[in-house]
């Protein structure tokens, strides 16, 4: 029951639901208000905010009745930390949630009601991260941190470790940090003086153990750089190398340009799905290795005819470590759309489909065609540098089926016309964020396409991001 406090901006609320950002949703006279830390359940005291476009928020003072399914936060920071906001909830709890949401997102949103398989929760809930960025500041102590975001800031929360990274990144942060503030470099991250150092990106390969160190900076100009960088490739055997990234915009993309290789080489070798790949300093890889390759063989039954599904997906929660055997093998021309390095195109090459891959990232494009030259593939997968929209158009009449795997945002309305004007008999779209998901599914299945499934994956234990791979096939 929700009533207001005496006090006039305290009020008590039940916690009924999580907003997509993971922050809870209370409700007082029947209007909607946030809560960050709040989960379902919970039953909370908390000071309203003044209204933020017309949206009521409130800080959360105390938690009256905790929710059943709230615990104690795996990291000691998570009260502060916005890298992780559903630490405190239990996986079961977290799982539900995200099976839920993708669910209402795609009813509320598109007005579609397919097929929701259940969730393929993560048998590595902690630990799993093989990548991490982390921002760079010097406090006004002169010491340097090392963390992310408060929530809803830019002030960072300082941190020595982080418990969902893989920990052979994890364990280098205190020691990177540590060599970092001695060295008296300048940090800059938002371009405010003279310019410096803005992020450290680590990069494991998991089934490798491979390393990479990655500075990203506004210059180069760091007297002792060099010999840094070769220190710790002595150091730690696993680091294969160390690369400055110059980034020297104030923008919020992360990586500039050009990364150059100060010790050892820019890449990491890794092997994904039995094949074997590398993987460059500043190139997009899915960050949960596992959970990503138990997406193959759905992909390859996504790719044959429906009336084919001779085997059910592995729906248990441990990891496959390669394609599953039984899989469905292809022949034709798939387009890999949003591509990186060929991740997912070269198990569907090595599965017998023609694969032409999409990426506006060059030096991704690059790494995907030595990785398909490394696993005796180019015959079967190549790749072009251009924008989506670009190439897309033209290729669509050859092609049997259509991999989409984009950003956060979603396809661009450029991109969906070409696919309505000549769609292929099959799509498989991979995402990372329902709404967009929900909002393409809704124009592509108006006349075109029918769900045929929607399997919801857990990449990202204790965050609020939830990834889903949506089965479409061509009306005919
Ligand atoms: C979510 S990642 C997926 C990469 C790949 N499918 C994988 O699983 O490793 C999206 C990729 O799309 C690329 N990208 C973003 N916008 C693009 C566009 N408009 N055209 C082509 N590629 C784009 C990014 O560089 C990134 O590599």
């Amino acid at each position: 029951m929700t009533e207001l406090n005496a006090a006039a901006t305290e009020v008590e609320l039940e916690i009924q639901d999580l907003s997509h950002d993971g922050r809870g949703i209370g409700r007082l006279d029947g209007r909607v208000v946030f809560v960050d830390g709040a989960l379902p359940g919970d039953r909370v005291a908390a000071r309203l905010l003044p209204q933020r476009r017309r949206q009521l928020h409130a800080d959360l003072r105390r938690i009256l009745q905790p929710s059943p399914q709230r615990r104690r936060a795996p990291c000691i920071l998570a009260d502060h930390c916005g890298g992780c906001s559903l630490q405190p909830f239990t996986d079961e709890g977290q799982q539900q949630w995200k099976q839920r949401s993708l669910e209402q997102s795609l009813q509320r949103i598109a007005g579609l009601n397919p097929e929701v398989r259940p969730l393929l929760s993560s048998d590595r809930p902690l630990g799993y991260r093989n990548r991490a960025v982390i921002p760079l500041e010097r406090g006004e102590d002169g010491h340097l941190k090392a963390g992310y975001y408060r929530r809803g800031s830019h002030r960072i929360v300082n941190m020595n470790r982080c418990p969902v990274l893989d920990p052979r990144i994890d364990r280098l942060i205190a020691p990177l940090k540590r060599d970092l503030e001695t060295s008296d470099w300048p940090v800059d991250r938002h371009g405010l003086t003279e310019g410096g150092l803005k992020h450290l990106a680590l990069r494991v390969g998991h089934h490798t153990g491979e390393v990479l160190i990655t500075l990203i900076a506004s210059h180069q100009e760091f007297e002792g750089l060099t010999a840094m960088a070769e220190s710790w490739l002595e150091r730690w055997p696993e680091v294969v190398g160390v690369s400055l990234n110059l980034q020297p915009r104030p923008t919020n993309q992360l990586f500039g340009r050009n990364t150059l290789t100060l010790a050892g080489r820019g890449w990491l070798s890794e092997t994904f799905a039995g094949l074997d790949y590398r993987i460059g300093a500043d190139t997009f890889f899915q960050v949960h290795t596992t959970q990503a390759e138990r997406l193959v063989p759905l992909l390859l039954q996504g790719l044959a005819p429906a009336q084919d599904q001779t085997t059910s997906p592995d729906q248990g929660n441990s990891s496959a470590q390669g394609p599953n055997p039984v899989s469905p093998s292809g022949s034709g021309l798939v387009l890999d759309a949003f591509c990186g390095i060929g991740t997912f195109s070269l198990p569907l090459a090595a599965a017998g489909w023609t694969v032409h891959g999409i990426e506006q990232h060059a030096p991704a494009v690059e790494l995907a065609r030595l990785n398909a030259e490394g696993n005796d593939l180019s015959d079967r997968a190549t790749f072009e540098t251009s924008t989506v929209a670009i190439a897309l158009p033209a290729l669509l009449d050859s092609a049997e089926a259509l991999l989409l795997d984009p950003p956060r945002k979603g396809l661009e309305a450029l991109v969906l016309a070409a696919i309505l004007a000549c769609p292929p008999r099959r799509l498989l779209y991979l995402s990372c964020d329902p709404a967009t998901l929900s909002r393409d599914l809704g124009l592509l299945c108006a006349e075109v396409y029918t769900t045929r499934s929607v399997q919801p994956i857990d990449f990202f234990p204790n965050t609020s991001h939830i990834e889903a791979l949506a089965v479409l096939d061509r009306r005919d």
